[in-house]
């Protein structure tokens, strides 16, 4: 046990908590502070949100040893506050609720963005609560509440020194303000600080037309937690030029979004980052990884391990690709390239590792993939596809494939 001693609404406490205890056990078990809700304890649903040193948290992500001398304020510390007093008052007006499960949280994270709007009135209801599901009653009423208590300015625009408070947790929408976690927060094996940050692909240089590549995309198999596929593209260009560039990982990891390495590989070894953005979701998964490489055989293998902070998700795997001659209508010669990649996702992105997200997700960074190969090996100074064209890996609800869209949607509570 840890003893701990943290501020909840507006009192001290001091308490002993296990290493593995949520906050929101610790809120509602130890302090029985039971308007804070649990649902789906992965960070996603937002019925655990409370308010962490002004910021909104997930509770139910976010380790009670975590929060030791850390301000709270659950749903029950905003009886007397005048916005939230305000949003009670739109929530039954509109109808914004029903079983009102979701509600406490709801509320905690609405308060926020009436808040966050006052700074920055461009802020998009919707999308600021895509990270607040509400199972019964839809959301026109909650949106139409919000933007009601927003259009009365009640709040004066918040100071810097408030938006320099500590963040934990993965942010509820993609324009929530953002913090650095304290050094109390949980600790990644590999520290990502911002010099780490992926750079965006070399987009200046001269402009080159982008050719359609075709890429395939296997069944995908999930046995024993790996899930595995096959993707496979044919580039107008021979074996060997091809071979030249994705032999050599330092060349390579350029052509794939959001893919960012450290430094030179050494003796066989890699470390790095990937960015990822999924709807509300985006996760920085820092790594380490290996390669082996059969130049007979134009042939390579990279596993890779990594975790993303923020969410406390991990993900390991193995891509490797073989090269061999091809031939295409236009090219002299031409290069098929097969790649296997297995990999396993845990924590709360895993939710995103379903079948039909991950089978529209790979076509796209795939398809983006092969091209920026074909651009390199074409022009090496043009500029590639830049992950915010991709659509793939930085991934927005507006540019997704349809059933992706539909996917995400249905995640998120919005669809069918
Ligand atoms: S219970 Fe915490 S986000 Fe769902
Ligand atoms: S009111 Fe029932 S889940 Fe939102």
């Amino acid at each position: 046990m840890t003893t701990i001693t943290l501020e909840v609404n507006g009192r001290e406490i001091t308490a002993d908590v296990s290493p593995r205890t949520h906050l929101a056990d610790f809120l509602r078990e130890q302090l029985l502070l039971t308007g804070t809700h649990i649902g789906c304890e992965h960070g996603v649903c937002g019925a655990c949100t409370v308010e962490m040193n002004g910021a909104i948290v997930r509770s139910c992500i976010t380790f009670a040893v975590a929060c030791d001398g850390a301000k709270i304020r659950t749903i029950e510390g905003f009886d007397e506050d005048p916005v939230m007093t305000r949003l009670r008052g739109a929530f039954s007006a509109e109808h914004a609720l029903q079983c009102g499960y979701c509600t406490p949280g709801m509320l905690v994270a609405a308060r926020d963005l009436v808040h966050r709007k006052a700074e920055n009135p461009a802020l998009d209801t919707r999308v600021e609560m895509s990270g607040n599901l509400c199972r019964c009653t839809g959301y026109s009423g909650i949106v139409q509440a919000i933007d009601t208590v927003v259009s009365e300015n009640l709040v004066a625009p918040p100071s810097a020194e408030a938006n320099s408070e500590p963040w934990f947790g993965p942010a509820p929408g993609p324009s929530a303000k953002t913090a650095t976690p304290t050094a109390s927060a949980p600790a990644s094996p590999r520290p990502a600080p911002a010099a780490k940050k992926p750079a965006a692909p070399k987009t200046s240089g001269p402009a080159i037309a982008r050719r359609p590549i075709k890429v395939e995309v296997g069944d995908l198999t999930v046995a024993d937690g790996v899930t595995q596929f096959t993707e496979s593209f044919t580039l107008a260009h021979p074996v060997a030029t091809v071979w030249e560039l994705m032999r050599d990982p330092e060349k390579i990891a350029p052509c794939m979004p959001g893919l960012v390495l450290d430094g030179p590989p050494e003796n066989g070894a890699l470390a790095g980052r990937m960015e990822v953005k999924i709807g509300p979701i985006t996760a920085g998964f820092s790594g380490s990884g290996s390669f082996r490489r059969d130049d007979d055989a134009h042939a390579m293998a990279l596993e890779a391990r990594g975790n993303d902070r923020k969410s406390g998700s991990r993900v390991s795997g193995e891509i490797s690709y073989r090269l061999t001659p091809a031939s295409l209508p236009d090219a002299a010669e031409a290069t098929r390239v097969d790649c296997t990649i297995a990999y396993t996702l845990q924590g709360p992105l895993a939710q995103f590792g379903r079948s039909d997200i991950v089978k529209d997700l790979v076509g796209r960074i795939g398809e983006a993939f092969a091209q920026n190969v074909d651009i390199r090996l074409r022009a090496p100074d043009a500029a590639m596809i830049a992950p915010a064209k991709l659509g793939g890996v930085s991934l927005l609800l507006g540019a997704l494939g349809a059933s992706l869209r539909r996917a995400i949607l249905r995640l998120l509570g919005r669809g069918s």
